[in-house]
């Protein structure tokens, strides 16, 4: 009997609900919203949240080299190739109670359903909570492990510094050589499949229930400093000085103008601006940003990348300033594939219902996941389209919806192999 031939099978919505609400309040302040950077005692206290969650449904469980937390349903045939289903469980400092967190969620229901149902698979299914996702570390971290697409260059100049990444790796009870034992072979998997919240407005403004992933935005981080000469505030003339905050905010408009002209479609931030010493009466010697940019394309992302650091080197000339420009990570931007987007909308079609195929401007795990294999993503909608921000929303309905979707995409995976 097809597996998707009588009416879909759906998850247990008691027991999501339940565990959506527990899940949301680690790590959750009423004064900043979810804290839940990787590393962090939340973080950990959510992981193992997880783990015991999938114990208590029978499911054998795994923390690879990357610290990537796994619950495993096994199939009957010890040959059967892996379908990975999740996300991560990190969050950005003071962000929201679903980035991420619904996907993994959804990847344990989903096993949980399968079990239930007393289904034997033709492959294993693996619900997947993948490390530093947003990137306190390095970002993608424990997917680039698992693809096998560590660098040791990224490791060389991880964001958070080498110090904090070798004593949170300890904390975790890995190294950094664990971190490569974490890659695994790419025939042993069946694909993956992420469900997420858009964080955008775009489902909620057209009234559709699920959006179907075509691509996920590369992206790249540059910590950019501007060093000039921090003197007397008040005795030293306006000629007379080599102010590297004024670089700062020169660069920040001038990014946003850039953009805006001449790349439509892309997007870049200037996230965080530092000035040192910092003082009413001193003038700034250093000038510390961290910014990022986003495209659809290779191409285009690395003019913006050539871009943004040819403006800033002009600042640094104009300002009469030294500027040293550092990167910080290059995602490549990854199409979906196209066997695991026509399984998401039969699988949305048989539950009635509405979708429609968007691109993520959001960086995701099943980004770098589609280098090594088929890789899909489901979006249900955000209210207000308010992501990275304690606001962040989405209603249980959606949220059980999108849910009810991967379970489904899963059968009919599981049902073409
Ligand atoms: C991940 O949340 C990102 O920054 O897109
Ligand atoms: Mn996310
Ligand atoms: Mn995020």
């Amino acid at each position: 009997m097809p597996l998707t031939a009588h009416a879909p099978l759906t998850i247990d919505e008691e027991r999501f609900a339940a565990d959506l609400s527990a899940m949301s309040a680690i790590g959750w302040t009423n004064e900043s919203g979810m804290q839940r950077t990787t590393f962090s005692d939340a973080h950990a206290e959510v992981r193992t949240w997880f783990l015991d969650r999938a114990r208590a449904a029978g499911l054998r469980t795994r923390v690879d080299g990357a610290g990537n937390h796994s619950a495993i349903l096994e199939a009957a045939d010890p040959r059967a190739r892996t379908l990975l289903l999740g996300s991560h469980l990190d969050s950005v400092p003071s962000g929201g109670r679903f980035d991420g967190a619904l996907g993994v969620l959804c990847g344990l229901e989903v096993l949980r359903s399968v079990r239930d149902a007393g289904l034997d698979l033709p492959m294993s299914l693996e619900a997947i909570d993948f490390t530093d996702e947003e990137g306190a570390v390095l970002g993608t971290l424990g997917s680039w492990a698992l693809a096998g697409e560590l660098t040791s260059d990224a490791l060389a100049s991880p964001r958070c510094g080498r110090d904090v990444l070798l004593s949170g790796l300890e904390r975790m009870g890995t190294s950094e050589e664990g971190l490569l034992t974490a890659a695994r072979d790419p025939a042993g998997l069946a694909g993956f499949l992420e469900l997420h919240i858009e964080q955008g407005p775009v489902l909620e403004r057209a009234g559709v229930a699920i959006g179907i992933v075509t691509g996920i935005c590369g992206s790249v981080s540059f910590d950019i400093v501007f060093r000039g000469a921090a003197r007397h505030a008040g005795t030293t003339p306006m000629d007379a000085r080599r102010d590297a905050g004024l670089a700062a905010a020169a660069l920040m408009l001038e990014v946003r103008e850039t953009v805006t002209r001449d790349f439509a479609g892309c997007v870049a931030t200037v996230g965080d601006v530092h000035l040192e010493p910092g003082a009413y009466n001193v003038i700034p010697g250093v000038a510390d940003l961290k910014i990022e940019a986003r495209a659809q394309h290779d191409d285009e992302l690395d003019r913006l990348s050539a871009a943004i650091t040819e403006l800033a080197r002009a600042q640094a000339r104009r300002w009469d300033l030294d500027v040293h420009i550092e990167s910080t990570g290059r995602w490549s931007p990854e199409p979906t594939d196209p066997r695991m987007r026509a399984a998401i909308a039969a699988s949305a079609s048989r539950l009635g219902l509405t979708v429609m195929e968007m691109p993520s401007g959001a960086g995701h795990d099943a980004q770098v996941m589609a280098k090594v294999t088929a890789s899909g993503m489901a979006f249900v909608p955000s209210h207000h389209g308010i992501s990275h921000h304690p606001d962040e929303y989405s209603s249980l309905e959606d949220c059980i919806n999108g849910s009810n979707v991967l379970l489904g995409a899963t059968l009919a995976l599981a049902e073409e192999l």
